[in-house]
């Protein structure tokens, strides 16, 4: 294979919004040529790839005509047409991560079988194929509430999850084919974030917690290192590693996971690519997820995955109540601030909670750098 590390060498990435935006400039400072497929010709990553092509990664031929000429492919998006891809990786194109892993992860059924076959903890579960099939289960008392449905397919950001408490709730079932979890009561959320090469070498990044705001229930922030003992620290690494390992997988996986009641650890799902529990790493880890993945591709050492400083991540949502072009309030007041990093991720419209952007915010404690966190949210709007 060709130098990796050279503009001589096409990385061709699969969608191009912001986690494809982060990867191409990880991408640039290894001068590494970057071709981004995405349908959006607005797409976040359109202006800092050296190539854009815009098109639909969930069609096949776009996908076979855009790959004409790259050396590797990767993703930064599930989505992806995998025939496309399957054949491609046949042809003799490195597609990492590898469309075996995608055709386990895409699909939260088969995703938690897997598990379930691998002695990988995760909340029981059970499959069907629709609505009436669970209303079914509830008559017979085969199911009981509290539940969750998820659907099977082209789950996004909280799309298709559906918590049922009640018979109230149960007209709002999804249709599709889905799956039933048990709903995990007071659950905390964590996230490990791992990276394996094709020399099977793994490395992990410290735990990330999810804060979240009792009034809105809502995560509000991203905080790493999580508040959790050591030993949860090593079992949650050690599962995330493992699960790497059993798929095979070569890249970033990003490993969620419930700490319930107990302080037992659960699998809440699985994500091939960078995600938004490493956004952090940009400027608070030794080596950025962004930079991990590539090495990990490329068949690199992995990096030193030490954290600089305690790190909140929070997301830059649209406001409620304005959609158009977007206008950024507060950007002077949150700039003043020290440790506080502002990433915007340029998409040009904004709509009531739309991911606008981030800001990572940096300090010498964790409460220093939640209380900051606060004041961002509080100052930084998204308007139209
Ligand atoms: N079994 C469960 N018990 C309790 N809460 C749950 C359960 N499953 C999901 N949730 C809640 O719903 C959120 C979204 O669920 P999940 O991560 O499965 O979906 P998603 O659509 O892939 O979301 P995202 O893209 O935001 O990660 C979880 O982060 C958690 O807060
Ligand atoms: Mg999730």
């Amino acid at each position: 294979m060709k130098q990796t590390i050279s503009s001589d060498f096409k990385l061709g990435i699969l969608g191009g919004g912001q986690l494809g935006k982060m990867l191409c400039q990880a991408a640039s400072t290894w001068d590494i040529t970057t071709c981004v497929l995405d349908p959006d010709p607005e797409a976040s990553a359109s202006g800092v790839s050296t190539h854009f092509v815009q098109g639909s990664f969930r069609d096949f031929d776009t996908v076979m005509r855009f790959a004409q000429g790259l050396d590797m492919i990767t993703i930064e998006i599930e989505g992806v047409n995998i025939e496309a891809v399957e054949i491609l990786e046949k042809s003799g194109i490195p597609v990492f991560p590898q469309p075996s892993c995608l055709r386990i992860i895409r699909d939260k059924g088969i995703q938690k079988t897997f598990f379930l076959e691998h002695d990988l903890p995760t909340a029981p579960f059970k499959l069907f194929h629709s609505a009436t099939e669970i209303m079914e289960a509830i008559q017979q008392e085969r199911l009981k509430f509290p539940f969750v449905q998820k659907t099977r397919l082209s789950g996004y950001d909280g799309q298709g999850v559906l918590v049922v408490r009640n018979h109230g709730d149960l007209k709002k079932l999804f249709e599709a084919p889905s799956l039933v979890e048990d709903y995990i009561e007071d659950a905390l959320e964590i996230a490990v974030i791992v990276s394996r090469n094709a020399n099977g070498e793994t490395s992990s990044y410290p735990a990330v917690e999810m804060v979240f705001n009792p009034v809105a229930n809502l995560v509000e922030s991203l905080l790493s290192p999580a508040r959790i003992s050591p030993e949860l620290e090593e079992t949650a690494k050690g599962l995330a590693i493992k699960t790497a390992k059993d798929l095979g997988i070569v890249g970033l996986l990003a490993v969620e996971f419930f700490i319930d009641k107990q302080n037992q650890l659960l699998i809440n799902e699985v994500a091939p690519r960078p995600h938004n529990s490493g956004h952090h790493t940009i400027e608070s880890a030794l080596t950025s997820q962004y930079e991990q993945h590539l090495r990990a591709i490329f068949g690199y050492h992995p990096g030193s995955t030490k954290l600089k400083m305690p790190a909140v991540m929070v997301n830059i949502l649209g406001s409620e109540g304005f959609s158009g072009p977007a206008v950024y309030r507060g950007l002077n007041e949150v700039l003043k601030e020290e440790g506080v990093k502002l990433h915007i991720y340029g998409k040009k419209q904004t709509r009531p909670y739309r991911k606008m952007g981030h800001a990572t915010i940096m300090a010498i404690t964790a409460e220093a750098a939640l209380e900051k966190a606060a004041f961002v949210l509080q100052t930084l709007k998204v308007e139209a």
